[in-house]
């Protein structure tokens, strides 16, 4: 199996919202890559998107056109699987989340693909064991789960069904920092992983809130935005308590481990959505939203994230501040 550093070709297979973030991932890092998908319209969507999206950004001061253009310049476009697999030692595949269609992906990518190229799925929930049941290949599959945009959040879940080869999972591991995201590994499947399954808990208790009345969606945006989430960006759900006691979090608990043992007995169970619920909190999010279309929200989340980790990376807890980069 090949070393971090030795991936030079990759391959994407399937372009749509996640597969063409990752193409920009694995292009901005400087490595050949080749994308290609079941539907040739989407991998001219995701050639489009790519193109349109660095001349906002250089619009915006925030790219050089001749670092665009070198980027770009690394994507090449691939009229059949075995054309994009040509030589790729990486292969991120994000299709359909479906096992049956996974299944059938991971059967030809283990087939047509470099005997020593990693094969990754981006998918969010199924289990590695089962997408790569029976494949000779089965030692090299895995998961990289990215944070949707990947080209703009760096977080990657990766975690290897029972037949992974615990070297592909180290090597996968320095391959994705090498390319400039932030892999955390999982020691064994659970559905949703860590990511969704957190997301999911606050969800679960936003709507819970949402249907009792206790508040309306709105202001839960704002509780989290405004106050959770300003902390987040920072630290986690242990460090918050870590840092909100001045004898740590042992003494947090000590200290209120009762009164959250009654909240966690308090919050809501079970699945929440009805259809009255889901337009209830659609139509507050229309009245929030009315000035701003959904693209541009979504610009200004991206933007605002990358600005966000600069501000991160200048500043380390403790640390030094460091330079911007240019
Ligand atoms: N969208 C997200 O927020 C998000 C976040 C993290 C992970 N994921 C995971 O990434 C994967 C892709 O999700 P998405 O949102 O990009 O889906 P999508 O529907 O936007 O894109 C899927 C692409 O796969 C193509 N495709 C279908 N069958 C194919 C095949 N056999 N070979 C090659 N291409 C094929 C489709 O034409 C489409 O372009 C899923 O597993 C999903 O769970 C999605």
């Amino acid at each position: 199996m090949i070393r971090a550093s030795q991936h030079r070709v990759v391959a994407v297979v399937g372009t749509g919202v996640v597969g063409r973030s990752w193409m920009r991932v694995f292009a901005r890092a400087g490595l050949e890559t080749r994308i290609w998908d079941l539907d040739p319209v989407q991998t001219d969507l995701a050639w489009d998107w790519y193109k349109s999206d660095q001349k906002r950004i250089r619009k915006q001061g925030g790219m050089r056109k001749a670092v665009a253009r070198n980027e770009r310049s690394n994507v090449i476009r691939c009229d059949d699987l075995a054309e994009a697999l040509a030589g790729a030692t990486w292969v991120q595949e994000s299709c359909p989340e479906n096992l049956e269609t996974k299944r059938a992906v991971f059967a030809d990518l283990d087939r047509l693909a470099d005997p020593k190229a990693v094969l990754a799925s981006s998918t969010a929930s199924l289990d590695m064991t089962l997408i790569a049941e029976g494949l000779g290949g089965a030692g090299r599959c895995l998961v990289a789960h990215p944070v949707n945009p990947p080209h703009v959040i760096p977080l990657v879940e990766v975690l290897g069904g029972q037949g992974t080869d615990p070297l592909a999972i180290r090597r996968a591991i320095r391959f994705l920092e090498r390319v400039g995201q932030t892999p955390v590994l999982l020691r064994r499947y659970a559905p949703g992983f860590l990511l969704n399954r957190l997301q999911a808990a606050l969800l679960r208790e936003a709507l819970h809130l949402v249907a009792t009345g206790v508040a309306r969606a709105d202001a839960i945006e704002t509780v989290v935005k405004d106050g959770l989430g300003l902390r987040w960006a920072f630290l986690g759900p242990f460090d918050v308590p870590n840092t909100n006691a001045d004898g740590g979090i042992r003494e947090y608990f000590a200290r209120r481990g009762d009164v959250l043992g009654a909240l966690w007995d308090d919050l809501g169970k079970g699945n929440p959505l009805t259809p009255e619920l889901i337009e209830r909190v659609g139509e507050t999010l229309d009245a929030m939203h009315r000035q701003v279309a959904p693209e541009n929200l979504r610009e200004w989340r991206d933007d605002m994230i990358v600005r966000l980790r600069r501000l991160k990376a200048m500043h380390p807890p403790g640390g030094e501040p460091e330079p911007e980069e240019e």
